[in-house]
């Protein structure tokens, strides 16, 4: 075997989950950002969590306003969701700027882009301080689903955004 650093190890475990994590900005519009550091965590209550940059809008925004969408995005939004990446929320209105169609979720105030596959919805119960992350711990309020949609993944690691083959 050979000594692997993480992005190498990223790759390894590819296609890895990946969230387009919606949060709500101090003007109330929508912002987006794919997170591939996010898991389930508990059963009941059903919980997930994912670590974000110190730096990172989505995960300020989160920790000042306690709630959050986590969602799968439909592979249409392929090409946005990486545009999403490379932005921060802080300076760019990310869902105007690419051109993502969004909606309404009953009971939020946060919208979620209209291909999504899973959306779920959140309230923020921890941070744990992650090295140079930080892990946000929510519970989920609900979840919604559609299954005629086909999810996204990260490939190549964190670099390129797709579906998973089946089988
Ligand atoms: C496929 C992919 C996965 C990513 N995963 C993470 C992650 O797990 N945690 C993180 O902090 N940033 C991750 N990023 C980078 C953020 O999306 C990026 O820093 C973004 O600009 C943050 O936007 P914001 O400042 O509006 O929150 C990822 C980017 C891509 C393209």
């Amino acid at each position: 075997m050979n000594e692997l650093n993480i992005m190498e190890a990223a790759a390894f475990t590819s296609p890895n989950p990946l969230a387009l994590i919606c949060s709500q900005n101090e003007d109330g519009t929508t912002n987006l950002a794919p997170i591939c550091f996010v898991s389930y965590l508990s059963f009941d209550p059903p919980m997930v969590g994912f670590s974000a940059g110190k730096q990172s809008h989505t995960g300020r925004r989160v920790r000042e306003t306690g709630k959050v969408i986590l969602t799968v995005p439909g592979e249409s939004l392929a090409g946005a969701v990486m545009a999403c990446g490379s932005s921060t929320g802080a300076s760019v209105h990310k869902a105007a700027e690419y051109h993502v169609e969004m909606k309404a979720v009953e009971g939020s105030d946060i919208l979620i882009p209209a291909d999504t596959k899973l959306a779920m919805v959140a309230a923020l119960e921890q941070t744990v301080e992650t090295g140079d992350h930080i892990l946000h711990i929510c519970r989920v309020e609900k979840f919604l689903g559609d299954a005629g949609k086909k999810g996204l993944f990260a490939w190549n690691g964190f670099g390129k955004a797709a579906p998973a083959a089946e089988g």
